[in-house]
């Protein structure tokens, strides 16, 4: 910094208002502020400052030939220092009005001043840019938190996080909390380990959700639990998975899902409230066999329309589609003609993913008139709408599933729309398309490991009628859970759970746990099993995937106070860390990868 800037103490001062408060009926009074230069414009003789907090912008002005002194120490302001001023406020005359300021209508005239801070000159601009690389913001994520608009989502989430605790205390949920440093839960991905110093070589693992301590919970019962936890889970990340992310989630006693369904959908309005936005409750309901075979997808986006099956409109030697396999009519709404480049570059889009794609519907018109007005009548289709017939590209390897045509039709359906969404405004991030995935399949097919593996987690109750395949047909076993959808964003997920101790073994057999295997992973929630478990069942919402959507934002990095990026690191602290190798000593581990410092 060039010039030595002279540093006042706040001693004793006391602001009167934040810098968002001041109005015209306050004209003619004096007023303290404190905060920091946003922006400063000096015109020679006069100086305004646009003095920032977390509550908004009031515009300050220093005029030479009201104090000098006043207006040298103004000269020597420059972004971000902090300040407190006092002064009059008085009216803008109206064509200085600033109507996007809330305090725009007055500005405070200085008469004193005292630099409480200065600043380095910040990385990036302190406006509402969004071109901003990514990476200097986690560097100096303390000075992007301090943006406008960074701003606004972290305080949108305070307020929804204090919405849903009092929706759900008004509902006579208890909030516990449940402990850290704890055993492996069952949520399928890696877990993160903790070395203890005094049980040499044994670890602890932080929970990638609560989900055995709320149902020893339930056992214990505490029925309508809920907690705002952090959850830890080492896994791929993406835009809408953090390694540490956040919950509201919740667990009930003798529920049906219905009862869920009811906790969650007043919740979700209320949330919704708090945002400044209206959504109507209840929302609909499709089985996840449904989702698939309309959206391709477990989690429909409804900004959109399903796609139709169509294969019994057209000869079975339309040579359309072969060996009975799935063809499709995708449609997106509003899209108008398309150029013959973009009809290329969509077809070669589907072609890898396995789909051969019929977009000439002058031929197809002109070959099966008939069938294609069926097509469109199935689907509901008008002139500018989008059209194409899409079908499994040659020879399907051994048994092809419809499922595996209708994912590629699900996929080729998204980057259709988003694509051309500057056209036909589907997805438009204010419009808020909830739905609820039922009937999910009790287990999924690891290829790679060979096995059954738990859709959900293996604590999840099969559908009453479908209890007798658990054994016999696994693949048809249907289980009692459910995920919230909204705008194509799986937004949470939960089930009724298993109670019985023989039921859950049925289950863990199923799913090739041996008996040892299970007592050395839960064995204590299987104990618990036996002495007296309520049925009990719950869910658990993102928070982050729910504020991130409600900011209308596509990167819960941008919802997270202090996020890590894609490759699971800290920029700012710069974490993960090697650490000295007296720590690893006393933690009994030597390790084998790149050598500590
Ligand atoms: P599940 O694993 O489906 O269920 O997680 C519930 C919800 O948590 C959010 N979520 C994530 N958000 C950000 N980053 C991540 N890495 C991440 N992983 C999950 C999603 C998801 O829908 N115990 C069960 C819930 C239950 O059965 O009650 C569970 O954790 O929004």
């Amino acid at each position: 910094m060039a010039e030595q800037v002279p540093l006042d103490f706040l001693g004793d001062l006391r602001r009167t208002h934040n810098c968002g408060q001041l109005r015209a009926a306050d004209a003619g009074k004096r007023a303290l502020v404190m905060g920091w230069v946003h922006r400063r414009r000096d015109l020679g003789g006069i100086i305004f400052i646009h003095l920032r907090d977390r509550f908004g912008i009031t515009q300050i002005v220093f005029e030479a030939d009201i104090d000098s002194a006043i207006h040298a120490k103004a000269e020597m302001l420059r972004s971000e220092f902090v300040v407190a001023v006092e002064g009059k406020i008085l009216l803008r005359t109206a064509d200085t009005i600033n109507p996007t300021l809330d305090t725009g209508e007055v500005e405070l005239f200085v008469d004193k001043v005292w630099i409480l801070n200065e600043s380095r000159t910040p990385p990036f601009p302190m406006d509402d840019a969004d071109n901003i690389n990514e990476d200097a913001r986690l560097k100096y994520r303390y000075v992007d938190l301090r943006r406008p608009s960074v701003q606004r989502n972290i305080i949108l989430r305070s307020k929804v996080a204090f919405a849903a605790r009092q929706e759900l205390d008004k509902m006579g949920f208890l909030e516990i909390e449940t402990p850290f440093m704890t055993k492996s839960t069952p949520e399928g991905a890696r877990d993160f380990l903790v070395p203890s110093r005094i049980n040499p070589g044994q670890f602890y693992a932080l929970p990638q959700s609560p989900q055995i301590f709320k149902q020893l919970l339930m056992v214990a019962g505490y029925e309508k639990y809920f907690q705002i936890v952090r959850c830890f889970r080492d896994e791929d990340l993406r835009a809408d998975r953090q390694p540490e992310f956040t919950q509201i989630d919740l667990e009930m006693s003798f529920p049906q899902q219905d009862r869920i369904f009811e906790v969650i959908e007043p919740l979700l309005v209320r949330v919704f409230e708090e945002a400044g936005f209206k959504i109507e409750a209840p929302f609909p309901r499709i089985t996840h066999a449904q989702a698939m075979s309309s959206y391709g997808i477990d989690k429909p986006d409804l900004r959109l329309p399903p796609f139709y099956q169509v294969n019994d409109l057209f000869p079975a030697d339309s040579g359309l589609f072969t060996h009975d396999l799935p063809l499709v009519a995708i449609h997106i709404p509003k899209t108008g003609q398309l150029s013959r480049k973009e009809r290329d570059d969509l077809r070669a889009f589907g072609l890898p993913m396995g789909l051969r794609v019929y977009d000439d519907l002058k031929r197809l018109d002109r070959d099966f008139p008939e069938a294609m007005a069926k097509v469109r009548e199935r689907a509901s289709i008008a002139d500018d709408d989008l059209l194409m017939l899409a079908a499994w590209a040659g020879e399907p390897e051994g048994h092809l599933p419809d499922h595996t045509v209708f994912k590629a039709c699900g996929q080729f359906r998204l980057e259709a729309a988003r694509r051309f969404n500057d056209r036909h405004q589907l997805l438009d991030p204010k419009v808020f398309k909830f739905l609820w995935v039922v009937d999910f399949p009790m287990f999924e097919w690891d290829f790679e490991d060979k096995r059954w593996m738990a859709a959900h987690h293996p604590f999840t109750s099969v559908l009453d009628e479908d209890i007798d395949k658990l054994v016999n047909d696994p693949a048809r076993c249907r289980a009692k859970s459910y995920d919230i959808v909204l705008n194509g964003v799986e937004l949470g997920s939960g089930s009724i759970r298993i109670h019985r101790r023989d039921v859950q073994s049925k289950v863990f057999s199923a799913l090739g746990f041996s008996e040892e295997e299970a007592k050395r992973r839960f064995g204590f929630l299987l104990e618990a099993l036996e002495y007296g478990a309520p049925p009990h069942g719950g869910i658990a919402l993102g928070l982050d995937r729910l504020v991130m959507i409600l900011c209308g934002l596509t990167s819960i990095r941008d919802v997270i106070p202090f996020p890590k990026t894609a490759k699971g690191t800290d920029l700012m602290c710069e974490a993960p860390s090697t650490v000295p190798e007296k720590n690893l000593r006393d933690l009994h581990i030597s390790v084998l990868g790149p050598k500590p410092k």
